[in-house]
């Protein structure tokens, strides 16, 4: 079975011999209710490492007073299912370096020593905070978020001590706020960031779609049909911001006209909040692709 790591102590103690043996260890940071998604990080980092250690910490820090901290699906028994047939389907693969070694779940107390600081803005605690990025996009309506997701890593990454974390690209921005995390502070791991693994009809899986429900999940597709537009633009050789974006925006006024011909109670709508093309290491707008550097083509949509 699966070591369960519930203290800072115990992930220290069981660290240190991997450690002078020279092993590596790989880090897959989840809040649980797992998936695929989450599943194909760790079948990365079994890949790539000796030792994955996935934790499972719902961390409060990173929700907003009004957000689904409270109602955030938690599914341990099953995801301790899931991780050990996973992990059952590394050991019988020749090509993986590792296995689940360990999973990390520890308490708030745990995490938080001082006490939990809080989850509003001005907050007195100890934070490790990114800007401007941090208060870009997702930080336009969650503006803690960050903060939250940067605290919590930063502290993962100095108990675990991982030569390689691994981060899904359904999230861009946080793999961006990690990379910019890990270089500017100098800490000693390397950012692996895996691509986003989606339902057959290209919805991103996410533990977050059960809150859907059946007519909005259908119509959630939107986002995904709207980004690939707009990168089909640029697979076809646009640049310019103008002729990407306008392509991303169509698709998501095309399809709420589609809705509005609907019946009231079978017509979702929604509002889009950004499509953004975003400088891959600053998340800020651009106005042209470098093809050099690329872009970023992210979005939300709120229904
Ligand atoms: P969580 O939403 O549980 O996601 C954990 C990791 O799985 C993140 O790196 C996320 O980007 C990745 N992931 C989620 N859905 C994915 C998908 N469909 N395809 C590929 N990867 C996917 O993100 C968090 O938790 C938290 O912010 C965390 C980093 C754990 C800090 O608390």
């Amino acid at each position: 079975p699966i070591r369960v790591l519930r203290t800072v102590d115990a992930v220290r103690k069981w660290r240190k011999p991997h450690m002078l043996d020279h092993r590596l260890v790989g880090l897959v940071p989840t809040m649980g209710a797992l998936h695929e998604g989450h599943l194909s990080l760790i079948r990365a980092a079994a890949r790539e490492t000796h030792h994955v250690v996935v934790s499972i910490y719902v961390n409060p820090a990173q929700f907003g007073i009004k957000e689904d901290l409270s109602s955030y699906p938690v599914t341990w028994e099953s995801d301790c299912k899931i991780l050990a047939g996973l992990d059952r389907e590394l050991a019988d693969d020749g090509g993986n370096l590792g296995r689940i070694s360990a999973v990390f779940a520890p308490t708030t107390s745990e995490m938080y020593p001082s006490g939990f600081p809080g989850q509003e803005i001005g907050s007195k605690g100890s934070f490790v905070v990114l800007t401007p990025i941090s208060e870009l996009l997702e930080g336009g309506t969650r503006p803690t978020f960050f903060r939250g997701v940067a605290t919590v890593c930063m502290k993962l990454f100095n108990i675990v001590q991982p030569e390689k974390v691994y981060f899904g690209q359904k999230d861009v921005q946080q793999t961006v706020v990690i990379r910019k995390m890990v270089k500017d502070f100098m800490l000693p791991t390397e950012v692996i960031v895996g691509p986003t693994s989606r339902e057959p009809d290209g919805l991103a899986l996410s533990s977050r779609n059960v809150y859907l429900g059946d007519r909005r999940r259908k119509v959630a597709t939107v986002l995904h049909r709207a980004l690939e537009a707009a990168e089909t633009q640029y697979l076809n050789g646009a640049l310019d911001r103008e002729s990407i974006l306008q392509a991303a925006n169509a698709v998501a006024a095309d399809t709420l006209k589609e809705q509005m011909g609907l019946t009231p109670e079978n017509r979702v709508t929604y509002e889009v909040d950004y499509i953004s093309l975003a400088d891959p290491s600053t998340m800020e707008e651009l106005k042209e692709v470098d093809p050099k550097a690329g872009g970023i083509l992210s979005g939300a949509v709120k229904m």
